[in-house]
């Protein structure tokens, strides 16, 4: 009797040792999955969010990376507090054109992440491509495959009132047809939440964001160190390169960084940089030079 009962203990002991290699085994294989595809899954992640960088700056070549907080604007490889990251978007003379950012809120199935375009000439929204969706395909995914609803964000206005501190009229969606004022949201008819935290995604982040760019958006005018071209602006380069073997892209690629500054303007820069203005080279975008 007391011969099975050891017996049964020590069937037990087994199971349970064979039980945790099996699980110490399955743990290390998740967690060396998951680090053989972090790199993968990150670089995609960058490479979605540079192609609708580009997608909601209509006309920008390239992109640099600013971290905005309370504390001001920052270039990202210089910022070393915490803050929101947004793209600049430059056309290929080194004038900004406009600014995407992310947003995010609660959709039907899930939170939907995006990212939008705003230009500070026109003070509109001017593009929004989604990041992250897990809606109802037919339904809610129609945020992205609807041309009307997407037609939304061509020039969706976003002015900040007279004091910079808000708005001047919250973005808002509206009930599908019913839209009246430059600032609505027209709602996919049947998909209405996930048309409704589109527009709460966008109204959030302007909220809380263009009053912290918009009155130092001189920050984000000039370039000083090189910015991240476009694939296509990059792909281009190399094949003028390629074509003409004596221009390097690269040589391509800084002469157009000169921070954007044009010839006439960097011919300017030299002259007041001879006579001695040190504090403005200090404040192009307040980086020791
Ligand atoms: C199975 C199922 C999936 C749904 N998926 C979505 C969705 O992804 N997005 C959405 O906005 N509404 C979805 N709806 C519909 C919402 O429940 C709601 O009826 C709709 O958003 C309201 O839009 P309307 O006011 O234009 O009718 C779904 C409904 C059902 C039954």
């Amino acid at each position: 009797m007391n011969e099975a009962i050891h017996t049964a203990d020590n069937n037990s002991a087994a199971m349970i040792r064979t039980l945790g290699v099996i699980a110490l085994i399955s743990g290390l294989l998740v967690v060396l999955v998951f680090e053989w595809t972090k790199p993968a899954i990150e670089q995609n992640k960058k490479e979605m969010i540079e192609r609708a960088i580009f997608e909601v700056i209509p006309g920008a070549t390239q992109r640099r990376d600013f971290v905005v907080s309370e504390q001001g604007i920052v270039a990202a490889e210089e910022a070393s507090s915490d803050g929101y990251t947004v793209y600049a978007g430059y056309d290929d003379n080194g004038e900004l054109i406009g600014i995407a950012a992310e947003g995010a809120a609660q959709g039907y199935a899930d939170v939907i992440r995006l990212l939008y375009g705003y230009s500070p000439s026109c003070q509109c929204v001017t593009g929004m491509s989604v990041l992250k969706l897990a809606e109802t395909p037919g339904l809610g995914d129609k945020i992205i495959t609807d041309d009307d609803f997407v037609a939304n964000f061509d020039a969706l206005d976003a002015r900040l009132n007279a004091e910079m501190s808000a708005l001047a009229n919250a973005i808002a969606t509206v009930k599908s047809g019913s839209k009246k004022n430059p600032w609505e949201i027209d709602a996919i008819s049947g998909a209405t939440i996930s048309s409704q935290a589109v527009g709460k995604a966008i109204n959030d982040s302007t909220q809380r964001l263009l009053p912290l760019i918009v009155p130092r958006i001189e920050r984000l005018k000039k370039q000083k160190h090189s910015t991240q071209r476009s694939q296509r602006t990059q792909r281009n380069a190399e094949v003028t390169s390629a074509l003409n073997p004596n221009v390097n892209p690269n040589s391509l690629q800084e002469s157009h960084f000169e921070a954007g500054i044009r010839p006439e303007r960097r011919i300017q820069k030299t002259s007041a940089n001879s006579a001695s203005s040190a504090p403005s080279a200090l404040n192009a975008f307040g980086d020791r030079t």
